[in-house]
């Protein structure tokens, strides 16, 4: 069985595939007949690309979220999908954690405040006071698996939580109009693109924070780059429209902190979700049902 990979994935699971073709650019220079299995992460996945790989019948994705895989392309085409649930929550929950810290209590500006040797006298500067996490309210839009993995967190650190999902919770417009901190944690779809509108933004509080590791796409990125350069809000963003091109605009400002998509980049989790990877294509290849296949 031929399968074929953008990149290598972290942890011993990864030598049990065998051998394994490393594409050299994505997409494909020249169509890839033979190639049966397609390991890949982060990149699209359409109809263009299902043209340069004929003999394709299995697109393992590497993440949770796999909306730049076109399931229903790939299903009228007899390509089954599979993705790793469930094992990166830990540690996507922690970065939301470590964002909200970050952004709530001017880490970075502070490290740079001492790197560029501004820390001259005293330690009463205005600009670096931050907001205690005890006693404010968190808002999580979206509570499945990473969303309650957020919340247990925030809990232990004294924060109110109040939560926005499909089947229920806060109304989304209520929770963004009365949390002082805004969590995503929403798979992005056709009715989560562009959720937190300019509209919906325009509802946050003066000094409320913003915190995405879902996908940039979920809200609209332009007004999130007017409302942070007004100053009127802060956020910590993961996630980016069109990684890994992040907006000029959000290079210089103190009031936001940047991570290149890294929710799940941990040695443990990686691992964990190469061995889930690498599961679903052995399975595949003894003929079995597929752990994690996707079907929509
Ligand atoms: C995920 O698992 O969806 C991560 O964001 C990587 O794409």
């Amino acid at each position: 069985m031929t399968i074929a990979a953008t990149q290598t994935f972290p942890g011993p699971a990864w030598e049990e595939l065998g051998d394994v073709t490393l594409l050299e650019s994505w997409p494909p220079a020249a169509p890839l007949p033979g190639v049966e299995v397609l390991v890949e992460a982060v990149v699209a996945v359409g109809p263009d690309e299902l043209d340069l790989l004929p003999d394709l019948r299995l697109v393992a994705n590497y993440g949770v979220g796999y909306d730049r895989v076109d399931v229903a392309a790939c299903r009228e085409r007899g390509i089954a999908v599979t993705n790793t649930p469930g094992v990166l929550d830990a540690a996507v929950a922690d970065l939301t954690l470590a964002l909200i810290l970050a952004c709530r209590r001017h880490l970075i500006e502070s490290d740079r405040f001492v790197r560029d040797g501004r820390w001259r006298r005293g330690w009463a500067r205005p600009e670096l006071l931050g907001r205690d996490l005890e006693g404010a309210t968190l808002g999580v839009v979206g509570f499945g698996r990473i969303g309650q993995q957020v919340a247990k967190r925030a809990q232990a650190f004294g924060m109110r939580i109040v939560f926005h999902r499909r089947s229920g919770g806060l109304p989304l417009d209520e929770l963004l109009r009365t949390a002082d901190v805004v969590s995503l944690h929403v798979p992005l779809t056709p009715e989560t693109r562009g959720l937190i509108s300019r509209e919906r933004l325009a509802l946050l509080q003066d000094g409320a924070t913003l915190i995405n590791t879902a996908r940039g796409a979920s809200v609209d990125e332009d007004a999130l780059v007017d409302e942070l350069v007004s100053g009127r809000i802060s956020a910590g963003l993961d996630v980016f429209v069109d990684e890994p091109r992040v907006p000029e605009r959000l290079l210089e400002l103190p009031n936001v902190v940047l991570t290149p998509h890294i929710a799940s980049a941990t040695v443990e989790t990686r691992g964990a979700m190469t061995r889930m990877l690498v599961d679903n294509v052995l399975a595949f290849r003894r003929g079995e049902p597929l752990p994690n296949e996707v079907f929509a």
